[in-house]
């Protein structure tokens, strides 16, 4: 089971040495093969190879069984041409490996009700999962880009979404629905914009094919609202490239942290790629102070829906699950009556109950999962 790994910027290399020694003891305690690669991406490929996505780190990702990518985005290039800056490297990946499908699991784990910023009883029992398209819409639409200068430039990107592309995606979100509690919340714009009334057109075409999930459609601005209304009237979540973006981190902050967050990113074939959903916090970097939770949870989702290894992946979420429970926090998540630790001593704490045998039957960890 090859993994290529992607350390990338900012906290990025603190949370992979963490995730990575837990990868290989959840990997030795399973019996599993893991052989691990690490490339340079992002800005720390700009850095070393003068381009955020090498093509010997594509090559990489295209032969592994799996990718698993810690953050990328570093303020030093915010003003380089859009092609050397590290986010386009991140679009040429999912573009590169044809990964149309976003899965954001987001749920409120109840030692952490808290840490949110809303009232504790809107978030409590939050169990959505954003299924966002990632290949198409205005992140990729042409024509775009600028034209003319000065007063007189213009800038333009187009959103567009073809049958076949919006079937796909929506295939995707009915099947995940029907295997969760079968709620399809399908989001677009469709009152004003022709590209949302294709997508409401084929999502409803293939309704009846689900007979047993429930959809309904809602505009993307009563979906931001209904989000932080009433969270728990969601189950699935489908959405365009766009406002599946900015849904998804505001569903983020359900939680409390977006430290806490992981997330597939999945085609029809070849390796999946999994990361968390937060940046690469460069204010933080190097002091010690990153939670690198949601890098282990995304290695969690690798090991499940990329590697089909069901069982390390819970060991991997029931460790996270005992470590929240037994009060450890990074600065981010911390809470009164909590213990505040870095990076690496969370990893130390990760280890050591992932090293704790858990009893048979256990019950399901409490953390984020599809
Ligand atoms: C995300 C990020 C990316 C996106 C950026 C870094 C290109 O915000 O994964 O949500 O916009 O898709
Ligand atoms: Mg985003």
């Amino acid at each position: 089971m090859n993994i290529t790994l992607l350390p990338g910027d900012g906290i990025g290399p603190e949370i992979t040495a963490v995730t990575k020694a837990l990868l290989q003891a959840v990997g030795s305690r399973h019996g599993l093969p893991l052989v691990m690669e690490e490339a340079p991406m992002g800005g720390a490929a700009i850095a070393a190879c003068g381009e955020p996505l090498p093509k010997e780190t594509l090559r990489c990702c295209r032969a592994a069984d799996a990718v698993l990518l810690a953050a990328i985005g570093d303020p030093q290039y915010d003003r380089h041409p859009r092609q050397q800056r590290p986010e386009s490297g991140l679009l040429g990946l999912r573009a590169g490996l044809q990964l149309f499908a976003n899965l954001r699991p987001v749920k409120v784990i109840p030692s952490l009700l808290g840490a949110s910023s809303l009232k504790p009883e809107v978030v409590s029992g939050v169990d959505l999962l954003v299924v966002r398209e990632l290949t198409g819409g205005i992140y990729f639409g042409q024509p775009k880009g600028r034209i003319g200068s000065g007063s007189g430039e213009r800038a333009f990107n187009t959103m567009t979404y073809g049958a076949m592309e919006v079937d796909r995606i929506a295939a995707m979100a009915f099947r995940l629905a029907s295997q969760r509690r079968r709620r399809l919340c399908s989001v677009d714009k469709a009152n004003v914009l022709d590209v949302s009334q294709l997508w409401r057109e084929r999502v409803e075409r293939m309704a009846p094919t689900w007979p047993d999930v429930t959809v309904e459609h809602m505009y993307v601005d009563n979906a931001a609202m209904q989000l932080i209304r009433q969270p728990r009237r969601f189950d699935v979540l489908l959405t365009g490239n766009l406002f599946g973006d900015i849904l998804s981190d505001e569903a983020a902050m359900l939680s409390g942290s977006i430290g806490l967050l992981p997330s597939a990113s999945l085609g029809d074939s070849g390796p999946g790629l999994f990361e968390p959903v937060h940046g690469s916090a460069p204010d933080i970097a190097g002091q010690d102070r990153a939670n690198p939770l949601a890098m282990v949870l995304s290695a969690a989702m690798m090991l499940r829906l990329g590697l089909g290894q069901e069982s390390a992946a819970t060991a991997l979420e029931t460790a996270v699950d005992r470590v929240l429970k037994a009060g450890f926090r990074t600065p981010d998540m911390m809470a009164d009556g909590c213990v505040v630790v870095g990076c690496g001593a969370m990893g130390e704490h990760l280890l050591a109950a992932l090293e704790d045998p858990v009893e048979d039957g256990a019950p399901q960890p409490d953390v984020n999962r599809v």
